[in-house]
């Protein structure tokens, strides 16, 4: 099949595109490289440097392509709160043009990269089925959900591609960001940063929050499945998080290889020391995945444990 990665050059978009190079696809690649990077993506994927919210531009690159994967997206919680007009920009406006390109080219399905974020604070474990209230954390959240919304609105009903919404619960991974100012700078990577810079990991705010870690290489899967799947193609929404959470505290000893120090031995230690609370972070995510398993006959395969020894090792 020839496929067509938006977000190609990023953390999960360029692990989505081996997996599909993998597997014997053809792939093409757009990204405006404004968090991506040139040297992510495969060499046997054909690259275009293109801007998603510029839709003359990237519109006749859809041609003859059976299958999208929209990853691209600008993708951290806490400088939307300063830009909101990019978040719409790229995130709302950038997913109409994707979908119109689409249209337009008679590609078969879009899947999207949703984000657990759209969420908010919800019973846990998270099902799609939640109400989502109105009142959104952040500029981020509230535009991943005005694209699961597109992929509704511009999909089957009004003649375009079919599609479906991937709600994705903290990724992890090779080629993450380590670095507190690149693009969506999860506590993992993070902490990997600090500790080969060999300074001290930072707690925000008391460490005892709990994510779901996701291994990219089951996203990967996740969205390959959804591709192919006859299951999908009406904007479903489905949770792509591993079904365990883990604390902060639990981060930190994994990665430092101190799995049974205290907190207050690593904050003693030096190790560790504490950060102020960020606005619009939730206290605790964790994914209800039955969807994904039955709709999509997705599992995570990853142990958290095994993915931190992994990424410790490159
Ligand atoms: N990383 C996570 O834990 C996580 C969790 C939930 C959802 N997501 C979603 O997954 C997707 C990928 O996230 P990521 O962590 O790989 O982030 P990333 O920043 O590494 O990847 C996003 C890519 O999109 C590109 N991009 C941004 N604006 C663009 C534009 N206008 N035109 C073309 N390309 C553009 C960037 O250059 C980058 O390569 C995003 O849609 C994000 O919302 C990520």
């Amino acid at each position: 099949m020839k496929y067509l990665v938006t977000g190609g050059a990023g953390f999960i978009g360029s692990n989505l595109v081996d997996a599909l190079i993998e597997r014997g696809h053809e792939v093409a690649v757009i990204d405006n490289l404004v968090t991506g990077k040139k040297e992510n993506v495969n060499t046997r994927a054909v690259f275009y440097q293109a801007d998603i919210t510029d839709l003359g531009q990237i519109e006749p690159l859809f041609k003859g392509i059976d299958g999208v994967f929209h990853v691209a997206a600008v993708a951290r919680i806490q400088p939307s709160f300063e830009n909101p007009d990019l978040y719409f920009r790229t995130n709302a406006l950038g997913t109409r043009n994707v979908l119109a390109a689409a249209k337009k080219h008679g590609v078969k399905k879009v899947v999207y990269s949703a984000s657990s974020s759209a969420y908010g604070e919800t019973p846990l474990p998270a099902d799609e089925a939640a109400k989502i209230t109105s009142q959104s954390l952040h500029p981020y959240g509230s535009t991943k959900r005005m694209g699961e919304m597109l992929m509704s609105d511009l999909g089957t009903m009004t003649g375009g591609p079919k599609t479906a919404c991937l709600r994705y619960f903290n990724v992890y991974g090779p080629r993450q960001t380590m670095d507190s100012d690149g693009p969506y700078p999860t506590v993992i990577g993070l902490f990997l940063g600090l500790k080969k810079k060999g300074k001290p990991l930072l707690i925000v705010p008391d460490g005892n929050q709990r994510r779901d870690f996701t291994w990219v290489g089951d996203v990967a899967n996740a969205n390959i499945l959804a591709m192919e799947s006859d299951k999908v193609g009406n904007a479903e929404i489905i949770n792509i998080g591993s079904g365990k959470n883990y604390s902060i505290w639990d981060v930190a000893r994994a990665v430092l290889e101190a799995p049974q120090a205290t907190p207050e031995e690593l904050i003693a230690s030096g190790k560790c020391s504490y950060a102020p609370q960020r606005k619009g972070e939730v206290r605790e995510t964790l994914a209800n995945n039955s969807k994904a398993r039955e709709l999509i006959g997705w599992e995570p395969k990853m142990n958290f444990f095994d993915g931190i020894k992994k990424l410790l090792e490159i």
